[in-house]
């Protein structure tokens, strides 16, 4: 049995495709979702799909092991930061060294680094003139949204395109390819 533990801060809707995606998996469990944000909707669908949830403030996450702690505690295969919007700690990576992934919603290197996240990505995809835009999944480092890519996936853009539709397309890309990168790290560990 494979075990991975997730981190979301916002709407949790790849929380959600990774649950189903795994649900008739005997193989693969979730044993955990982490999030920085109280009142994140990915709470509700926790609460619906029946998966462990645990909510962290930033105290907790840089200044103490806390999180490390939870962590051991389910000693996870694998981490998937899926929508999570802070940078990990050193003590974590430290810890999971090339057990942590995250999704990134554009095409890294371009539109990545600090405030480059969820719809201030894709304004910035727009405000360029982009004609494709894509994901990222990618180990995580030290370094901000540099870590090594495992998998990058291109969608074409039109100028009528406004940062709502680009998010839109962009997740349709993390659904269909974001749970089927996890299943094959899942297997190389
Ligand atoms: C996703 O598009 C993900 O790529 C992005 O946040 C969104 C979360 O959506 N992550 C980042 O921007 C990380 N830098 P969701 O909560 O509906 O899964």
């Amino acid at each position: 049995m494979k075990r991975i533990v997730l981190f979301a801060s916002g709407s949790g809707s790849n929380v959600e495709n990774i649950e189903h995606y795994f649900r008739d998996n005997p193989e693969v469990s979730i044993s955990c979702v982490l999030s920085n944000k109280k009142d994140a909707k990915v709470f509700e669908r926790c609460n619906r799909l029946n998966l462990n949830a645990i909510y962290f403030n930033r105290h907790s996450f840089y200044n103490s092991d806390c999180v490390l702690n939870i962590l051991k505690s389910f000693n996870p295969d694998l981490i998937v930061l899926a929508g999570f919007l802070w940078k990990i700690p050193d003590n974590l990576i430290a810890n999971y060294p090339n057990k942590i992934i995250n999704i990134h919603p554009a095409l890294l290197p371009k539109y990545g680094g600090k405030g480059m996240y969820g719809m201030y990505v894709h304004e910035a995809v727009k405000n360029n003139n982009e004609v494709e835009t894509g994901i990222t999944i990618h180990y995580v480092n030290e370094n901000y949204d540099e870590g090594a890519i495992i998998k990058q996936a291109k969608v074409a853009l039109s100028p009528n395109d406004t940062p709502e539709m680009i998010a839109e397309k962009v997740h349709h890309l993390e659904y269909e390819h974001f749970p089927k990168v996890i299943e094959q790290v899942l297997m190389g560990t």
